[in-house]
């Protein structure tokens, strides 16, 4: 065990979306709903969909070699890597053991946290809590969802509102001021049964009366779950920044969960907070859980939104009821964020099981809509003389 050091600073970052779009057009023939409803009631306009050899691990994998990068490690510099995710490619081993194989990291524990769209900030928090204790001074923290792969593209409810996508942060332990000063998590179970998967686990094993009855698919009362968001996300931000002892004025940049602009814009009027010091990127890529935020903090840093000294909060929230916010001081350089681009998908391949042949089956409902569009289900588009 290491010496116990008392900051935990945030030294890499990076994210990987699969190159699928689909659009709200393309789900206006899928379900019965219109561009225009989900704009208004969301703001999202497009979500990626990973393709038919892509899976939460492997979109993890890129993502967290891509933040080791970043940080200037090698893989072997990790102890600690955790993925969060409510969409673990198998129930066991934990996806987080896929991703130690596939980037190399010879060293590191790894295991998963289940906190469903809050689930980045928990992981967060169990990094931060490692290498505060000395336990370890370098973690990886995912947040990796194919959540295409559990929704019901029947259900128009539900079906427009995610998309699948990775983000990925190191922590290292440091001896100057920086990182996470005031973190905050609240369950309440009163909501567990307001957003959930019912089947596949211990109290409903997948049968036959499971699958006909759709029951493997995430189900949500989204009204419900709307006032849980609205209610809690401010009063979580404010706990963490008030735990850190800051005035919620001197926040620089605030990166919620991207699960529908009107929540985000409600959290701005619950905090008195400008909606120009909040990123949002759910335009592109809908809610894709635990890994919204770390996606959007990626996409901040790389486009300048992020600077040395920066007081920066995350927050998000999601089924258990969860919620969960950091206050961080940013200290590490943006510039590094340009290491990303020398890690491509193909780099970091994920190991298939040597006995089974179905891995990463994209919907059929969703083949044909981009059939339609003349791209393939691997995400290639098809030559044109074949389209014609
Ligand atoms: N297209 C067209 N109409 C729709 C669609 C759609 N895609 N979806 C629902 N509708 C209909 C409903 O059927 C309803 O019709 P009805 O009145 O005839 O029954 C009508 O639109 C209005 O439904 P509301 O629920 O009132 O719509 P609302 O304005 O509340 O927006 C929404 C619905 C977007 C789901 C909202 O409630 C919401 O964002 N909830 C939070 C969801 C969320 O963030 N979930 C993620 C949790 S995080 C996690 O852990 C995974």
């Amino acid at each position: 065990m290491s010496s116990r050091p008392p900051f935990a600073h945030l030294t890499g970052w990076g994210s990987y979306a699969p190159s699928l779009v689909l659009t709200n057009h393309d789900l206006e023939a899928i379900v019965d709903t219109s561009d225009e409803w989900i704009m208004s009631r969301t703001g999202i306009r497009e979500r990626r969909i990973a393709a038919e050899n892509e899976t939460t691990a492997s979109l993890g994998a890129v993502a967290g070699r891509r933040a080791v990068a970043v940080a200037g490690l090698d893989p072997a510099d990790l102890d600690l890597i955790i993925v969060a995710t409510f969409t673990p490619d198998y129930l066991m081993p934990s996806t987080a053991a896929l991703v130690k194989e596939a980037i190399g990291a010879s060293r590191a524990a790894a295991m998963d946290v289940g906190a469903a769209c809050s689930g980045f900030v928990f992981a967060y928090s169990v990094a931060h809590a490692h290498i505060l204790a000395g336990l370890a001074r370098h973690v990886l923290v995912i947040g990796s969802e194919v959540l295409s792969r559990f929704l019901d593209y029947t259900d128009r409810n539900t079906c427009v509102l995610f998309g699948d996508g990775a983000g990925a942060v190191v922590l290292s332990a440091a001896e100057t001021r920086g990182g996470a000063s005031g973190i905050e998590l609240t369950t309440d179970p009163s909501g567990a049964y307001k957003i959930w998967v019912p089947a596949g686990g211990a109290a409903a094993p997948a049968s036959d009366g499971t699958i006909s009855g759709r029951a493997h698919f995430l189900r949500m009362d989204g009204r419900e779950t709307y006032r849980y968001a609205t209610r809690t996300i401010a009063s979580t931000a404010l706990a963490a920044i008030d735990k850190a002892g800051w005035a919620p004025e001197s926040i620089d940049l605030l990166v919620p969960h991207q699960a529908n602009m009107r929540i985000i814009e409600s959290v701005s009027k619950g905090i008195g907070f400008p909606m120009e010091r909040i990123f949002i990127n759910l335009d592109r890529y809908g809610n894709t859980s635990a890994a919204s935020v770390p996606l959007a903090l990626t996409e901040a840093v790389a486009t300048g939104r992020v600077h040395p000294g920066d007081r920066i909060v995350f927050v998000a929230f999601g089924a258990g009821f969860t919620s969960g916010a950091i206050a961080m001081e940013w200290t590490a350089d943006p510039a590094a964020s340009a290491r990303a681009d020398a890690i491509a998908p193909e780099d970091v391949p994920v190991r298939i099981p040597d006995e089974w042949d179905s891995v990463g089956p994209l919907p059929a409902v969703l083949a044909r809509a981009f059939a339609a569009r003349g791209i393939d289900t691997a995400g290639h588009p098809v030559p044109t003389e074949v389209i014609a």
